[in-house]
């Protein structure tokens, strides 16, 4: 990766009258990055932010989020123009890539996914060992790092062509692995991939098909979850993508950094967030019940929070949050749900929730998650799946920003430093004196 920051002049820090020059700079959009880079080895004192609110952690060319203004750009391109108009295996090539690519750039693409679909038959022996009712997260974890025994060779980050058919393989098997996973838990046969279907229809099939009948797979539908794949390809350095660079720094192999990402994603501060907004919005129940909650999300000693609402970083609509929306609507029409009275929650939640002094002074949003949950329960699948299903989407995000990371000149192994407030050093005491 060529680094492409600009200068941007000069930060001065001043600690205890001495003054401390830190160069500025800037990239294509967002607000500049004072470079601290040199401040310990010059000042000896480190800069203080534990969440990283206030800290770029590294340069990346893939995506661009403005929270202020609610936009989401994947290497340039808006999201709703992504989500409308393209695929989610263009938005792969895009992400992968860094341009869109031609028709025949995409068959190829396309082709290659297909042909590294299937697992290998030894990883369904794993299934095995876990309880029945094991979480699918759980199982997630387990199995994403157990497949880095069957491909030793992407040990090898240096090689171009190990990085790229690691890419390929991830985004190829993640659907084969997550709808195993599905059928794992409600006890049918596994069902293998069919090369003449879409991404997302292929990934349908595996989930719903059983042995007794087919599933046919509704272009709409199909088109749904395509789409809700658009909507989580990538989101910049967000909890789990940060977590496989930090993985992914010490030199390990590529899919045990992404189960490392699996692993964060599962949270409900995180990517559990659509499945804990499922849970609240049947936990309302009814439209007379909505103020209740909302008194409960802004009481300070209670611990409720509005599920679907707040995000780090959009201090805005959430752009993809619209999309969603749209497509709630347009799933739950196509399979006669729209009187359903969880979207008239939804709704109503949204709309109070827009007007109330509270969370519009706290910049509190309906967040992505806010409507996918409805959409994922819809089409069928447990809630407890919701999150399996973001970390399939997110998949792409992971390693195109691993191998960004990789080829980064500048990069090295994440460690960052603490301000220590425990005990001072004292003498041992032995036992026999305490
Ligand atoms: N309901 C009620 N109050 C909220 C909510 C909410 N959903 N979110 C934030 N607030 C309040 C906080 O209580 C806090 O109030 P205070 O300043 O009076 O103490 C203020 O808004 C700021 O909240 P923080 O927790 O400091 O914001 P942070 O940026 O750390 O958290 C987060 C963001 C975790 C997403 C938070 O908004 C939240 O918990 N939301 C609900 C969970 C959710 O929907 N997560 C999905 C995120 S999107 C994703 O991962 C794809």
């Amino acid at each position: 990766m060529e680094n492409k920051t600009k200068d941007a002049g000069t930060a001065k820090i001043e600690i205890d009258g001495k003054t401390y020059d830190m160069p500025v700079l800037s990239g294509t959009h967002g607000p500049n990055v004072v470079d601290v880079r040199k401040f310990y080895a010059q000042s000896g004192q480190f800069t203080f932010d534990p969440g990283f609110t206030s800290t770029a952690s590294c340069e990346s060319q893939i995506t661009f989020i403005n929270g202020e203004e609610g936009v989401l750009l994947h290497r340039g391109y808006p999201i709703g123009q992504l989500a409308a108009q393209a695929t989610f295996p263009e938005v792969c090539y895009l992400i992968l890539n860094g341009e869109l690519p031609s028709k025949s750039e995409l068959s190829t693409f396309n082709d290659e996914i297909k042909q590294h679909t299937l697992l290998h038959t030894q990883l369904d022996r794993f299934f095995d060992g876990f309880r029945r009712d094991s979480h699918p997260m759980a199982m997630l974890t387990g199995t994403v790092g157990a497949m880095a025994s069957f491909y030793p060779g992407a040990m090898d980050s240096e090689d171009p062509e190990e990085r790229r058919l690691a890419s390929i393989r991830l985004i190829a098997k993640m659907p084969t692995l997550c709808a195993r996973i599905l059928k794992y838990n409600l006890g049918q046969k596994f069902v293998d991939p069919r090369n003449d279907l879409s991404y997302a229809e292929n990934f349908l099939n595996m989930c719903f098909s059983v042995t007794a009948e087919d599933y046919k797979v509704d272009p709409k539908i199909a088109k749904a979850m395509d789409r809700f794949f658009i909507l989580h390809a990538d989101h910049e350095q967000n909890a789990s993508t940060s977590t496989v660079r930090l993985a992914g720094s010490s030199g390990a192999h590529p899919f045990a950094a992404v189960a490392a990402g699996v692993a964060c994603l599962w949270g409900p501060s995180h990517g559990g967030a659509n499945e804990a907004c499922l849970n609240m919005l049947h936990e309302i129940g009814t439209v007379d019940r909505i103020p209740e909650f909302i008194e409960k999300a802004k009481d300070k000693s209670d611990p409720f929070r509005l599920m679907g609402f707040g995000h780090r970083v959009y201090k805005n609509y959430d752009p993809r949050a619209t999309v969603m929306r749209e497509s709630a609507h347009e799933v739950l029409d196509l399979l006669g749900l729209k009187d359903q009275p969880i979207l008239k929650v939804a709704m109503e939640l949204e709309r109070i929730a827009l007007e109330d002094e509270y969370f519009a002074e706290k910049k509190l949003y309906p967040n992505v998650d806010f409507y996918s949950g409805i959409i994922l329960d819809a089409i069928g699948f447990p809630k407890q799946m919701f999150t399996v299903l973001f970390s399939l989407a997110r998949t792409v995000g992971w390693i195109a920003q691993l191998n960004e990371m990789l080829v980064d000149p500048t990069q090295r192994i994440g460690r960052p430093r603490q301000i220590y407030t425990g005990a001072a050093m004292r003498d041992y005491v032995p036992m026999d004196q305490r």
